[in-house]
């Protein structure tokens, strides 16, 4: 198949890199020359394991071509991928700048008759309105078929996931639309699932929803069981092995964040709301969410009066591990009111200083390893879980520390190794070990 990719942001570049290494001819178009030209030098703008790899055999097999020219990217093509940015508007709800921009351009440029698939998170109805605003402004004669095929990528691990996950979702009317893009998943090996439009659209905010809810749901059970002498890990272990539940998503800790889950639980909502649904589970989990992101400093102030020019270690910046990524990361808030207490606050991530420094600026400290963050500190708290981090021993901590009280919020560290180090170790839905 002859395949346009619109949008190179992480979504549009992997499934463009993806959809060229199954055999298809893929032009991946963007406005931002500065992208395309690193691009066309086999550059990846963002990282993702694999990309590199699939950028590099792919252009060289000509498979996989970059322009910033609409014309000469939909030149041949059969299937136009849409797979641009859709943000979070202040009310919550999706930002369709980016998408409207596409409609006009592929109006203007479209040659012949094309299966356009929308890639990009948008809320239910949105196909059937591209449909329209495509159609209402088409400059040529051509028949326009629209399709959604929404994305489960994670951050970090989405070539893998691409060729892994557990399912492909595409959403047509037509029969022989979803027949087409059956044909073109093909190579991925998958299980696919034929629906309508919205229903595709809904299965995606749908799934990430329900894996905000679990998360939060698990934080919550971590809470009680702080309070109940109950440990998350044996609750969450005990949980998960019932088949029903599954035992991914049960990590209890300081919250979910990304460009994801906090963006898609508050579309939804909005979604509900224009449709008078009053989605109050969901309103629940994203104040729930909010909710955890401050449990780790309220810790802190229960064990500690006041912080006022206490040295504060905070290991971890990125919203998850093995990305360079702070958008709605529970780092932001929490260095902001460690600061707003007083303390004086030592940053490290293995990959995220250069975009911490962007956001926090000079109001905190940035070391160059955990050591420099950690020493002569009063207090390290941890709020990713690099592997880094979890290696790093808490022997070392007890020797740099000025006293090693670690207030963990990601649970890096089993209750008996805590124990067994003598520091004193705060973490998130078990026991406290005190000296
Ligand atoms: C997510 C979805 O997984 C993906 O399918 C979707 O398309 C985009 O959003 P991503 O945002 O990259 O992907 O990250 P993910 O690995 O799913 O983690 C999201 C957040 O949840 C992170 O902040 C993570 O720390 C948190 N999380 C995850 C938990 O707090 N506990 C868990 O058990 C799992």
């Amino acid at each position: 198949m002859k395949i346009a990719v619109i949008g190179t942001g992480y979504v549009g570049l992997v499934t463009g890199a993806c959809l060229s290494e199954i055999g298809n001819h893929v032009t991946c178009i963007d406005i931002d020359e500065e992208k395309i030209e690193t691009l066309k030098q086999r550059v990846s703008p963002i990282y993702e394991e694999g990309l590199t790899e699939l950028l590099n055999r792919n252009i060289n097999q000509s498979r996989l071509k970059f322009t910033t020219d609409y014309r000469e990217g939909l030149q041949d093509k059969d299937i136009v991928y849409i797979a641009v940015g859709t943000p979070q508007n202040d009310d919550g709800s999706a930002d369709l700048t980016s998408v409207n921009a596409v409609c006009k351009s592929l109006a203007s440029h479209l040659t012949r008759d094309v299966i356009i698939v929308t890639k990009s998170t948008v809320p239910v109805g949105t196909n059937e309105y591209i449909k329209k605003e495509i159609e209402d402004r088409l400059v040529n004669d051509v028949t326009i078929k629209i399709a959604s095929n929404p994305e489960f990528l994670r951050q970090g691990s989405a070539v893998y996931d691409t060729f892994n996950g557990d399912r492909i979702v595409i959403g047509a009317e037509e029969e022989t639309v979803l027949d087409a893009l059956e044909e073109v998943n093909a190579g991925f090996n998958l299980p696919i699932v034929r629906t309508n439009l919205r229903s595709a659209e809904m299965i995606k905010y749908a799934s990430n929803a329900f894996l905000a809810t679990k998360i939060s749901f698990i934080n919550e059970m971590a809470n009680l069981s702080e309070k109940i002498g109950a440990n998350i890990d044996d609750v969450a272990e005990g949980m998960g092995m019932d088949g029903r539940i599954g035992g991914a998503f049960l990590n209890a800790g300081i919250g979910y964040g990304g460009s994801c889950f906090p963006k898609d639980t508050r579309a939804i909502i909005s979604v509900a709301k224009d449709a008078s649904y009053d989605m109050q589970i969901l309103e629940n989990v994203v104040d729930s969410n909010e909710r955890q992101r401050g449990i780790i400093v309220d810790k802190v102030k229960e064990r500690f009066d006041s912080l006022e020019g206490m040295k504060v270690a905070v290991l971890g910046l990125a919203f998850k591990p093995n990305t360079d990524d702070l958008r709605e990361a529970p780092s932001i808030s929490v260095t902001a009111r460690l600061i707003e207490e007083g303390a004086e606050v030592h940053t490290y991530d293995p990959a995220a200083m250069d975009n911490a420094k962007n956001i926090l600026s000079d109001q905190v400290n940035y070391a160059v390893d955990i050591r420099e963050a950690v020493a002569h500190a009063d207090i390290a708290i941890i709020l990713t879980e690099w592997q880094e981090i979890k290696e790093f021993p808490l022997d070392e901590y007890k020797n740099l520390m000025n006293e090693a009280v670690i207030f963990d919020g990601r649970n890096c560290f089993t209750l008996k190794e805590a124990e067994n180090s003598g520091v004193e170790y705060h973490s998130i839905g078990r026991p406290s070990v005190r000296k």
